[in-house]
Formats: structure tokens, C-alpha cells, sequence
């Protein structure tokens, strides 16, 4: 197979070539990467500008245009605000699950832009219906009505648990609004009352954005504490404690519960059905909201059009945002009438969220997600690819674990992700780490075939071994 890595991807050095390469690379794990190593929303590996320029002159020898790659970093890093450390590449174009950088390189992608491409790089039919709702009409504020907010929502509605939608225009807004939304639920729940449940849990190794309220649910001190104080009221719990959960629940100050029905940037933990059983009838009896945060694991990334299906558990409020208008920034909180109905004219808004134009394109991603069809390629193409995988790396010595559903799968190592993923994109493939920088977390485009599966194992293996070196 690894020959056909290189037919495919059209790759200017082969993957043995860099991995040689990189035998000499003087940076190790323990020691400080070289290369920033795509960490999603938890990217804190801001590399020192002297070292985002050596990345780029490593770049510079291995292609023939590497002058495109070093100006644009160059250029960024005088005009932008240092908050990513970015990989040293710069990508120009992308079709279906593969992706060019100016230089001309291929790259097979295995992480969405962080789970978000799900229908891959260009799919036809989301570009006609950009193409032609820009044409027709693009953004009025949330003044006006506008027919494709509608029909999104009503398909959203049709399709979940929910009766309403609120738009957003990330993930972390939403988390926002949720937040916002489960105290204005207490409010009224608990009329005249001085004190109602003002409080939220959040457990472990969770991620739920980065504003000040989604930021204080978020589990990571790291990403915290910089910015302290953020929003007060937050207890975090282990996840999967249900004994902690369920008192805490019944102490009666609780507004919300906040969990990741399966954990993404946390490292690829899924709940068990049992955990969401217990806070589901935990809230109920205390009268707290379950919140399911699947901005990462909804809308088919399971095999199942929300991850909370797979436990039969239901929330009173869903959060989504990455994969849902295919690219394009949105968010929206999904919730039920009873939460709806204490929320009043002013309590929320945006300026931008739910245009026309991304709800246009929203509406085919989902259309084409809910398929019955769609989704058991996931599970079945999710299933293939964890098998390839243990197949080829279960045995490794620094491979743990396999682990996930559908098509967000992580293999976990005993020793840090970095090194594996950068030898990995310089072989032409593209993955993202999670939990402390030890999980390889892989995200493909849901619409990945199974020999592009096939050869993302396969440089996996080929690359594994640089943890040896
Ligand atoms: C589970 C979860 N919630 C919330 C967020 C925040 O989403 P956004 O980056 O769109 O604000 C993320 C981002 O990775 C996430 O994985």
C-alpha cells in the first residue's frame, strides 16, 4: 500500500524520505516540538516566532515554492494576533478529503478542520445552494424573517428531541446561550425565590468553548485561569461519576448540567449509558437541565444524527456548531418547550446568526447527514477503519487504546501524539491530537471512502515509528 501513498497523493518526497529526514530533527518529546502540532480547541502550543521560523525554513527545503509558504507566515505573524500556533503550511484548496498547500502538496485530511467538513472540501450541491442564496440574499439581521432560518429549524425540530432552535454563530456561543437560557429557566421555575439554582456542573477532560461563560465550563485550568475571574457557580465533577453527580444534582443548586455525550478534545471518552441515565433522572427529580454539549459528536460524526441516541438518554437543551452548515460559522441550541417558554423577547440575540446564507448551506448538510443511508456508512466505514487500525497498530507498544464511534476515533499512546503527527503530514496526512497532547485524535470528512481509510492506516504504521527514534 505504501506505494500507492505516493501515487495518490502526489506527494513531492516520500514518506520514508521524511521520516528519514526527520531522524535528524534535534527536537524531541519531553523537549520542546519544533512543530507546532495541530491541537484543535486545544491548541496552546504557541510556538516563539524564532521557531515558527524555523518550521517554515524546514518547509523551504524540502519544496521547490517554499518562498509562497515562508512569505504568508511571515506576513501573519506581523498582523495577526499571536493565539495559534499553526502548522507551517499554508493550505490554498481543498476537494472532497483531500487538501493542497501553496507549495502543490496533497494532503489526505483526517480532521475536518476540526470536525467540521463533513461533507469534505466543495461538495456540489452545498456550493449551489451558497452560490445561489448569495445571489438572492445573503444577511438581514434578525430584525426580519428570513425563509431558510425557518426551514432549518423546522427540520432540527422535525429531526431531535426539540421543539425549538436558537442560532448561533459557534460552538461556543451556543454553550453561551445555554448558559444563559438554564438560569433564565431557574428564574422562572423558582418565582420570588432570592436564591434559585444558580450553579452548573461540568466534569472532566470537557471542552466547551472559550467566551467567559463556556470558558468557566471548561475543564482545563490552563485555559482558565489567565483569564480569571470568569463566570462563578461551576463544580467539576469526574466524568462518569455518578454517585458525585447525582448528590451534587439533589443539593437542589444546581442550574444545568453540561456534558459531552462522547468527549472530543478531552481525548475520545464516551460516556456510558448509564452516567447519562442517572443525571437524566438526577435533573428530573431536582428539577436541574441536561445540557448535551455535541458541537463535536453530533450530527452524524456518531453514525447516529445526534451521539445521545446511542444511549436512548434525552437532553432538555443540545448544543451544535462545527459540521453544521459544512463550513460555514454556525451554532445553535436545540431545546425543549418548557425551556423555550422562559425565555422572552430580548433575552438573547445575534446580530449575524442564522443568516440566510448559512442556514442555506446548513440545510443540505443536514438534509444529507439525516439520511439512513449516510449514517450507516459512518458506522460502517467507523467500524472498518477501528478494525485497520487495530490491525496495524493495536499491537505497537506505545498504542493503549483504540477507542470511539462512528468516525471520531482516538488512539491513545503512552508518550506524547506530536512527534507521530507531524511525520504524519509531512507523509501527506493530516490528524489532530486530544486529551493531554497523548490521544491521536482522527475526525475524517464523514464522506471518506474506505480506501482513503485504507491508506490513512497505512501511513500510521509507516509513521509510527518515529516514537522509537
Ligand atoms: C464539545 C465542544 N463544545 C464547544 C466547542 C467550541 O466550539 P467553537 O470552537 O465553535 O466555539 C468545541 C470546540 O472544539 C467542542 O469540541
Amino acid at each position: 500500500m505504501s506505494s500507492s501513498i505516493n501515487l495518490i497523493f502526489n506527494n513531492p518526497i516520500s514518506p520514508s524520505t521524511h521520516l528519514q529526514r526527520r531522524r535528524h530533527h534535534p527536537f524531541r518529546y519531553l523537549k520542546n516540538a519544533h512543530f507546532p502540532t495541530p491541537l484543535g480547541c486545544l491548541n496552546v502550543d504557541v510556538s516563539a516566532p524564532e521557531e515558527a521560523a524555523a518550521s517554515s525554513k524546514v518547509i523551504q527545503k524540502g519544496n521547490v515554492a517554499a518562498g509562497k509558504t515562508k512569505e504568508i507566515i511571515d506576513d501573519e505573524k506581523r498582523v495577526l494576533v499571536g493565539t495559534y500556533a499553526r502548522v507551517p503550511i499554508v493550505l490554498s484548496h481543498g476537494k472532497g478529503c483531500k487538501l493542497y498547500d501553496v507549495e502543490g502538496k496533497e494532503y489526505l485530511d483526517l480532521m475536518s478542520g476540526i470536525a467540521v467538513n463533513a461533507l469534505g472540501h466543495g461538495d456540489p450541491d452545498w456550493q449551489r445552494a451558497i452560490v445561489e442564496q448569495a445571489d438572492t440574499l445573503t444577511h438581514v439581521s434578525n430584525i426580519y424573517y428570513s425563509v431558510p432560518q425557518v426551514e432549518l429549524a423546522k427540520r432540527l425540530v422535525d429531526r431531535s428531541f426539540a421543539d425549538r432552535v436558537f442560532f448561533t454563530n459557534s460552538g461556543t456561543e451556543a454553550n453561551e446561550a445555554a448558559i444563559k437560557f438554564a438560569r433564565k429557566f431557574q428564574r422562572s421555575s423558582h418565582p420570588g425565590e432570592n436564591e434559585p439554582p444558580m450553579e452548573f456542573i461540568a466534569f472532566s477532560n470537557c471542552f466547551h468553548g472559550r467566551t467567559m461563560g463556556a470558558l468557566a465550563l471548561t475543564s482545563k485550568e490552563h485555559y482558565r485561569l489567565p483569564f480569571e475571574p470568569v463566570m462563578p457557580g461551576v463544580n467539576f465533577l469526574e466524568y462518569g461519576d455518578i454517585q458525585a453527580a447525582v448528590d451534587l444534582i439533589h443539593s437542589g443548586r444546581i442550574a444545568a448540567v453540561f456534558v459531552e455525550p462522547i468527549q472530543g478534545e478531552g481525548g475520545i471518552y464516551s460516556a456510558t449509558k448509564e452516567f447519562l441515565q442517572a443525571l437524566r433522572t438526577a435533573c428530573d427529580t431536582a428539577g436541574s437541565l441536561l445540557v448535551f454539549d455535541e458541537v463535536q459528536c453530533g450530527l452524524g460524526r456518531a453514525g447516529y444524527l445526534w451521539a445521545h441516541e446511542r444511549y436512548d438518554v434525552y437532553p432538555d437543551i443540545m448544543t451544535l456548531a462545527k459540521p453544521l452548515a459544512g463550513g460555514l460559522p454556525i451554532g445553535a441550541v436545540l431545546v425543549s418547550e418548557r425551556v423555550a417558554s422562559a425565555i422572552e423577547f430580548g433575552d438573547h440575540g445575534s446580530t449575524f446568526a442564522g443568516s440566510p446564507l448559512v442556514c442555506s448551506a446548513a440545510t443540505v448538510v443536514l438534509d444529507k447527514i439525516s439520511e439512513a443511508s449516510f449514517l450507516a456508512s459512518v458506522t460502517k466505514k467507523g467500524q472498518y477503519f477501528k478494525e485497520l487500525l487495530t490491525k496495524n497498530l493495536g499491537k505497537n507498544p506505545h498504542v493503549k487504546e483504540i477507542r470511539g464511534l462512528g468516525l471520531i476515533i482516538g488512539m491513545e499512546l503512552d508518550v506524547s501524539a506530536s512527534p507521530l503527527v507531524d511525520a504524519c503530514r509531512q507523509s501527506g496526512l493530516l490528524v489532530l491530537t486530544a486529551g493531554k497532547g497523548n490521544v491521536v485524535r482522527l475526525v475524517p470528512p464523514l464522506i471518506i471512502s474506505e480506501q482513503e481509510l485504507e491508506i490513512a492506516a497505512d501511513i500510521l504504521l509507516d509513521c509510527i515509528k518515529v516514537l522509537d527514534e
